[in-house]
């Protein structure tokens, strides 16, 4: 072999090793959680993002895709909705200023929901409220554009799922157009579909995350996840992708249900309808304020994120009782912001009978105390001498008294805070407690 060969085949072997290498990484990082800390950053700071579920179902006031799927309306008369969006009061500097208004940090539009209507001027098929409404338009590039300008990171839903494509096997609930297996041509078309229409998105919108739904109708193999998840990455490497592709997100999404335990995954978001519906509907349920905060700060105590969710009139214009939870959300924020953005979840519970935050170093421990409950407050198990009690947005200063420390014990005693009743929030109270050192608890069963 002459030196030429030799040196071609080293250079061969490099790119072999390098390429092996690449391979790894993106499976480990699906995995190995320590190599996607960095990029969660940002999300893990967040606490709460603004989902916006835009469709042709606001026309009639429907359930988002499930109502033909579930044949609730024909697919006929479902469609006939197309005609019916105008978006004539579409204001995306209004939505983006309304969302930067609620304290939110991130927000996600569908894209495309099942029903396989695109937003966005998709280059794939027609069906797009570009090429199908009489609204033209494309509504994702000038909603991230605001969103971008006021620092909110922006989020593409999109569903696998697409029941109006002649190629998606599922169409309406007990009538599939075929299965896979007997038609893999097929499936292959629609694979091609959808995985052009991302790589679109990709290019067009570059979105900071990906919120995936409909994994559940195929597996990661049918769908080609790892594929899709690295098609994304090679675009941006710091898109965040949401759990459901399959095993091949970062995050997990519990959807309505709230969680009682503090969830085990490293990043987690409950995703929330205001009322009933995701979409704009004729659906008076509306959840309170109050109820929406507490809520909410439930999440972020237990290490989570709200993904809270609004569905647009098909003009375009937000339903009233909406801004005003937003607004609401936003107020509370302002005050009590800082228990909330930018710290980890709280003490484990036992400690104190209520949600609570921590300050990224642990100096700060921050107490949320719901509703009129003035008097006394009760913290058990804390060790740390403490260095000052404050109210958040407020100058009334809380008095403290340790009871029961007994000298000779290492048990520390029960903290009792006196929260006077003219310190108290409309929807929860903030107590803040600051420490020389980071908080260290006591959880053992009494005794000697
Ligand atoms: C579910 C529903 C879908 C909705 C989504 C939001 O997956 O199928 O309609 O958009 O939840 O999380």
């Amino acid at each position: 072999m002459n030196n030429i060969n030799r040196l071609f085949i080293s250079k061969l072997g490099t790119i072999f090793i390098l390429l092996i290498n690449c391979i790894c990484l993106n499976a480990q990082q699906k995995i190995n959680p320590a190599l996607i800390k960095d990029k969660m950053q940002w999300f893990a700071d967040a606490k709460l993002g603004i989902f916006i579920h835009a469709g042709i179902y606001a026309v009639d006031g429907i359930d988002e895709s499930w109502s033909f799927y579930n044949k609730k309306i024909s697919y006929a008369n479902y469609m006939k909705q197309l005609t019916g969006f105008t978006l004539k009061n579409y204001n995306p500097a209004a939505w983006a200023e309304l969302i930067q208004e609620s304290g939110a940090k991130y927000a996600v539009i569908t894209t495309k929901h099942h029903d396989g209507v695109a937003m966005y001027d998709t280059k794939m098929n027609q069906l797009s409220t570009v090429k199908a409404t009489p609204a033209k338009k494309d509504m994702i590039q000038p909603l991230f554009e605001e969103l971008r300008k006021r620092n909110i990171k922006t989020g593409a839903y999109y569903s696998l799922i697409d029941w109006s494509h002649q190629d998606y096997p599922g169409f309406i609930k007990d009538s599939a157009r075929y299965q896979v297996k007997n038609d893999y041509d097929r499936w292959n078309r629609f694979r091609h579909f959808f995985q052009s229409q991302i790589k679109e998105i990709s290019i067009q919108f570059n979105p900071d995350l990906w919120w995936f739904d409909g994994d559940w109708e195929h597996s990661a193999e049918e769908w080609e996840s790892e594929k899709v998840r690295n098609m994304i990455l090679s675009k941006n490497p710091n898109a965040i992708i949401n759990g459901r592709l399959q095993g091949y997100g970062d995050y997990a999404t519990p959807e309505q249900n709230f969680p009682v335990s503090r969830p085990k995954d490293n990043w987690w978001e409950l995703c929330m309808t205001t009322n009933d519906n995701w979409g704009f509907h004729h659906d008076n349920n509306w959840k309170t304020s109050y109820e929406v905060i507490t809520i909410f700060v439930d999440a972020v105590a237990n290490g989570g994120n709200l993904l809270l969710d609004m569905g647009p009139m098909e003009d375009g214009s937000i339903p009233k009782e909406q801004i005003n939870v937003l607004k609401e959300l936003g107020a509370w924020n302002k005050k009590n912001g800082e228990a909330i953005f930018n710290t980890i979840g709280g003490i484990p519970q036992g400690h104190y009978y209520g949600p609570s935050t921590l300050s990224k170093d642990s100096t700060s421990l921050y107490l949320f105390v719901h509703g009129k409950n003035s008097g006394e407050i009760m913290l058990k198990g804390l060790t740390n001498q403490i260095k000052d009690i404050t109210v958040l947005g407020s100058s009334i200063k809380p008095t403290h008294k340790i009871v029961g420390k007994i000298s000779w014990s290492h048990v520390p005693g029960l903290v009792y805070i006196n929260l006077p009743e003219a310190a108290l929030d409309k929807y929860i109270t903030v107590i803040k407690l600051t420490f020389d050192n980071p908080v260290k608890l006591y959880s053992g069963q009494g005794g000697l």
